[in-house]
C-alpha cells in the first residue's frame, strides 16, 4: 500500500509540475514585450504597419505646400475654384499629371519618397470641399 501511495503521489507531482510549466510559459508569453514574441520577419511587417502610408495632409505639408500653399507658378491652392476644370477632366488625369509632371507641376510634386497612393491622397486633400 505504501508503494502505491508513493506512486500516486509521484504521478500527481509529475502532473502538477507539467501543468505549472505550461502556466509559466503562458505567463511568460503574456508579460513579454510585444516585439519579443515575433520572429525577425514578422517584426518588419509590424514596423511597416506602424508607420503606414502618410496621410494626404502630411504629404501636402511635406511637398505640395511649397507651390500649392502659395499659388506659386499658378499652382491651384487647396479648396480653390481653380481646381474645378481640373477635377472635370477626371481624377485619373490629375493623378497621371502629378506622377509624370505637367507644365510647371513637377513629377511626383517633388516628393521622391511618395507612393502613387500618397500622391492621390494629397490630391484628395487639396480638392476636398471644392
Ligand atoms: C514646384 C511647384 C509645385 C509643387 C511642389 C507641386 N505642384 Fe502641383 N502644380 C504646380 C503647378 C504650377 C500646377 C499647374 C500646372 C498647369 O496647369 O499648368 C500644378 C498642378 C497640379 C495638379 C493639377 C494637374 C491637372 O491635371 O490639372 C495636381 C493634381 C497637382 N499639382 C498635385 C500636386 C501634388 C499632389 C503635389 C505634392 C505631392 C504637388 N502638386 C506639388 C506646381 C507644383
Amino acid at each position: 500500500m505504501k508503494k502505491l501511495t508513493f506512486a500516486l503521489a509521484s504521478l500527481l507531482l509529475a502532473v502538477g509540475a507539467t501543468a505549472s510549466t505550461d502556466n509559466n510559459e503562458e505567463l511568460a508569453k503574456r508579460i513579454a514585450p510585444v516585439g519579443q514574441i515575433y520572429v525577425a520577419g514578422e517584426q518588419a511587417d509590424v514596423a511597416a504597419e506602424a508607420s503606414g502610408p502618410r496621410s494626404g495632409e502630411d504629404v501636402y505639408k511635406g511637398a505640395c505646400i511649397a507651390c500649392h500653399g502659395t499659388g506659386a507658378l499658378d499652382a491651384p491652392k487647396p479648396g480653390a475654384d481653380s481646381w474645378k476644370p481640373r477635377i472635370a477632366q477626371g481624377f485619373d488625369v490629375m493623378l497621371k499629371h502629378s506622377i509624370e509632371g505637367f507644365n510647371n507641376m513637377p513629377a511626383m510634386g517633388t516628393c521622391a519618397t511618395c507612393s502613387e497612393d500618397e500622391i492621390a491622397a494629397a490630391i484628395r486633400f487639396m480638392i476636398d470641399g471644392v
